[in-house]
């Protein structure tokens, strides 16, 4: 109950970050991002966008920008970037080629299905969610040194020696996150029994230095990824964990690897589209809304009309009522994808759809209901001179994941293990309840709802998109993709522009509050939808790149953030 409150308090924090914009987008104003004509990364943070893009302007290709940013994320953006968390990258190179890597955390060896429960059965949801019993084993330096082992092509030292110098010559703090360290300095110093780096007071504009991460760092570079699952670091995290009572082990840590994975692909009239496949729902729930939505004229309805809404709100309804009870691992769960994204199937579940009245959730039988996932996530995206494309979103889950910092390695550890259903029907941190497919088995990694997306139009790369928001993750690429597919937006405004949200359960349509013509929301009323303009003030918070016509980039840099497009 008490993190519940946190996490509520965390939502209100992100919240009073955001300007809000003055104009409603009917008189908005079109705005073009960043343009640059070969390479560009567009990130959470302007440290991390340049330290990729510095790495492309020496030759290097995007996997080695991917590298750098990610690291430089955990640097300047703690919040979800670390070397504790997890992530999944989609990519397209240029000679058209794609794939996935999914570096998505594990539980532990020792994890069982019902760790989280009490003596009487009931979820202990703290247990989950704060401190060393709810972090999975983390997969971030896996997933980098998967990816440069494949297609990197400059040595690591000259990729992460950038890093380095960031960590140890420090970041400048931002409103933004000078509002988070206050809020959670509390809690850091709670979990952690002592003070950490992240409990000091800062004032925006204070620069601040990490040279434990900058060490670990270097560390990192001599030894690989070795050093963390069974060197020196690997040991000072597992000391760490075990001494505030968690179950990672040295086993647990030689035992992880990143593995290469199909992306989901499918079309959506001229757009062949590719997203991660599971354990994210992200692809495959993508793919379900946008066929389901297919037939449908939006850009005639118009952006953010009452018919184009409904038609979005009812697709997303019936694939969230499928993510819950189909999806989970693919190493220990049989997912039937071909048939869930297949057109049958898909004609089939939108055939009560009417444009009269609003399906009630409760008439859209599945039997279970789904976990989800936070929004303290981050994306990146990249692209680079030579024409390879990806799409990376990581994450922590949780603000600063479990609040567990090691302060002898300079970062915090996930609470990725709240992504797991501790128990179907019961619900998680953020009120929302999970299935069997996705219930706790060691080595399991839990289900996702990240999207990171790439998008090609008539065989060739067009976009490349993807945002933090847990379960609005989804819809908010989703939005994303559509904002220039149906309604011409530029790739800015397509990332700026007001969304809304719809998961099934609870039955409700979730807008950012005061940006929608009230009339529109009345009509949906009228038509038996419950609207919520008080639960999430922003939904994702989008960064993406987009090919323009001339052979340029865009970048779309989400105003919601601190997020930035550099590139050259
Ligand atoms: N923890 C957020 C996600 O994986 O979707």
């Amino acid at each position: 109950m008490k993190y519940t409150v946190y996490f509520l308090l965390t939502i209100l924090l992100f919240i009073s970050c955001k300007k809000t914009p003055e104009k409603a987008l009917s008189t908005y104003t079109p705005l073009r991002g960043n343009i640059t004509q070969k390479a560009m990364v567009v990130s959470a943070r302007e440290e991390a966008s340049k330290i990729g893009t510095e790495i492309m302007k020496k030759g290097g290709n995007a996997f080695d920008a991917m590298v750098a940013t990610e690291m430089a994320l955990a640097v300047a953006y703690p919040f979800a970037g670390s070397l504790g968390g997890g992530g999944f990258m989609v990519y397209r190179k240029a000679d058209g080629e794609t794939g996935a890597l999914d570096y998505r955390e594990k539980a532990p060896l020792a994890a069982t299905k019902d760790m989280y429960l009490d003596e009487n059965g009931e979820v202990v949801s703290e247990k989950s969610q704060v401190g060393a019993l709810a972090i999975g084993v983390p997969g971030t330096i896996a997933g980098i040194f998967a990816v440069h082992k494949k297609f990197g092509t400059l040595p690591i030292e000259e990729i992460l020696t950038p890093v380095v110098a960031l960590a140890n010559r420090g970041f400048v703090i931002t409103e933004k996150q000078k509002l988070r360290f206050d809020h959670f300095k509390d809690l850091f110093i709670e979990v952690n029994k002592d003070t950490i780096l992240f409990a000091n007071s800062f004032n925006t504009g204070d620069t601040l230095k990490n040279k434990q991460l900058a060490i670990t760092l270097e560390r990192i570079i001599k030894n690989g990824a070795s050093e963390f699952y069974t060197g020196e670091t690997g040991k000072k995290l597992v000391n760490r964990v075990q001494e505030y009572g968690g179950i990672i082990t040295m086993e647990d840590l030689a035992k992880y690897e990143a593995k290469w994975r199909e992306p989901v692909r499918f079309t959506y009239n001229d757009l062949s589209i590719i997203s991660m496949s599971p354990p994210s729902s992200g692809g495959v729930c993508l793919a379900q809304i946008m066929k389901m939505i297919e037939p449908y004229d939006l850009s005639k309805y118009g952006h953010n009309q009452t018919k184009t809404i409904q038609v979005i709100t009812e697709a997303e309804r019936r694939a969230y009522a499928d993510r819950s009870f189909y999806l989970g691992d693919p190493d220990f769960t049989k997912i039937p994808i071909d048939t869930l994204i297949g057109e049958p199937y898909l004609q089939e579940r939108m055939a009560d759809f009417s444009f009269e009245k609003a399906t009630l959730s409760s008439a859209i039988n599945c039997g279970m209901i789904p976990g989800y996932e936070s929004d303290e996530t981050t994306h990146y995206s990249i692209v680079d001179q030579f024409g390879n494309a990806i799409s990376v979103t990581i994450t922590l889950n949780g603000a600063y994941g479990s609040k567990l910092y090691a302060p002898e390695i300079g970062t915090f550890l996930n609470n990725e293990m709240d992504d797991f259903s501790a128990k179907p029907g019961v619900p998680n941190m953020f009120g929302l309840i999970g299935a069997e497919a996705n219930a706790i088995a060691p080595e399991k990694r839990m289900l996702s709802s990240m999207t990171p997306t790439i998008v090609e139009k008539e065989g060739k790369f067009w976009m490349s998109v993807g945002t933090p928001g847990g379960s609005t993750i989804i819809t908010s690429v989703l939005q994303t993709i559509l904002n220039v597919k149906e309604f011409g937006m530029t790739m800015q405004d397509a990332v700026n522009a007001p969304r809304f949200h719809h998961q099934w359960l609870p039955d409700v349509v979730v807008f950012e509050p005061n940006l929608f013509d009230t009339a529109i929301l009345d009509s949906l009323r009228q038509k038996g939808y419950k609207i919520d303009e008080e639960t999430s003030k922003i939904i994702g918070k989008v960064d993406g790149i987009l090919v323009l016509p001339d052979g340029t980039l865009e970048g779309g840099a989400d105003r919601r953030g601190d997020d930035t497009a550099v590139g050259f």
